[in-house]
């Protein structure tokens, strides 16, 4: 068996903590920067990553964590490779053991989006290089380091911030609630009755001191938020959605929601958007949407995760 100790996988944000991933928005403020007037493929001046390879696995779809991270691996010197789920053995019922071991002899890292969080942990069980996770049902780490160099750059301080999440409680709400303990913000969730988030995580991020309201009320939460966030009313592998979207109606972030923000609120959507659904046209493309300066962010964002799992952060 070859050991997995020294290992940094970034499974979810607590597996780096408050200080490395402060770090990590830090490095990728200054690397974005540096880089402002490049082109986009063109590596970073001290290549970190020179000669490393990241295998990127993908049992569901995916638009920006596959681009971000291919991006990423060549700004940082590196190149990546992606492997689609259906067309590995792993797809026709190789273990994921096999999966991590193999992989672990051929990449220097590995990224992979799947379904049951527990499949994750399992390649990390078995992984001797980093293994990240590019969402899982349960949580979608990389999306929230992206999120807060987004916050940031919006001029907000962290602790203290009011973010207000309206509809679904999912695997992005969960990783929100995480990084809420970590940075010690505020997170009002509106969702309708039944479709409030894992409440391990609520409770968790109060044991660290967030304050953490769930309603569903979703005027109350919007009032005075600094931030206002919503998501996919119906996440990948989601089945049997008819009687969820009929909940969901009264929790789309309109203009009138907005409007109940401080005036200076941003709005954030991870994407992709159903607009219409979660999303009203004249949010998403209103002043106050964020949600390009987000999706490029992931790239950014990425980056410093990256750095970070190879110990260069
Ligand atoms: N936000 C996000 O993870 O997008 P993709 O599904 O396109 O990777
Ligand atoms: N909650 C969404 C996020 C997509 C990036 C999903 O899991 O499908």
């Amino acid at each position: 068996m070859e050991t997995t100790m020294s290992v940094r996988h970034f499974l979810d944000l607590n597996d780096a903590g408050g200080d490395a991933l402060a770090a990590m928005l830090n490095d990728a403020q200054d690397r974005k920067a540096a880089r402002a007037s490049w082109p986009k493929g063109k590596a970073d001046a001290d290549r970190p990553l020179a000669d490393h390879v990241l295998a990127m696995i993908f049992e569901k779809s995916s638009t920006r964590t596959r681009a971000s991270f291919d991006m990423a691996m060549r700004q940082l010197g590196g190149s990546a490779m992606v492997m689609e789920g259906g067309s590995m053995q792993l797809g026709r019922g190789e273990s994921i053991a096999d999966t991590a071991r193999v992989l672990s002899r051929m990449v220097d890292a590995i990224m992979i989006r799947t379904d049951d969080h527990a499949k994750i942990e399992e390649m990390a069980r078995h992984a001797s290089v980093p293994v990240i996770n590019g969402l899982t049902d349960r949580s979608h780490p990389c999306q929230i380091v992206a999120d807060l160099l987004t916050i940031i750059e919006q001029g907000k301080a962290l602790p203290g911030l009011e973010l207000a999440w309206f509809g679904d409680g999912n695997n992005v709400l969960h990783s929100v609630l995480e990084a809420a303990g970590i940075f010690k913000f505020n997170v009002r969730i509106a969702t309708p009755a039944g479709f409030e988030p894992d409440m391990t995580f609520v409770e968790a991020a109060r044991g660290e001191g967030a304050t953490v309201t769930l309603t569903q009320d979703a005027q109350a939460a919007a009032r005075d938020a600094d931030v206002i966030v919503t998501d996919t009313w119906v996440s990948m592998g989601q089945e049997n959605v008819e009687n969820k979207l009929g909940a969901m109606q009264p929790y789309r972030v309109d203009d009138a929601l907005m409007a109940l923000a401080k005036p200076d609120a941003d709005f954030l959507h991870c994407l992709p958007a159903h607009v219409g659904d979660e999303v009203t046209q004249s949010v998403i493309e209103g002043p106050q949407s964020c949600v390009f300066d987000e999706a490029e962010n992931r790239i950014h964002a990425q980056k410093s995760v990256l750095l970070w799992a190879f110990g260069k952060l």
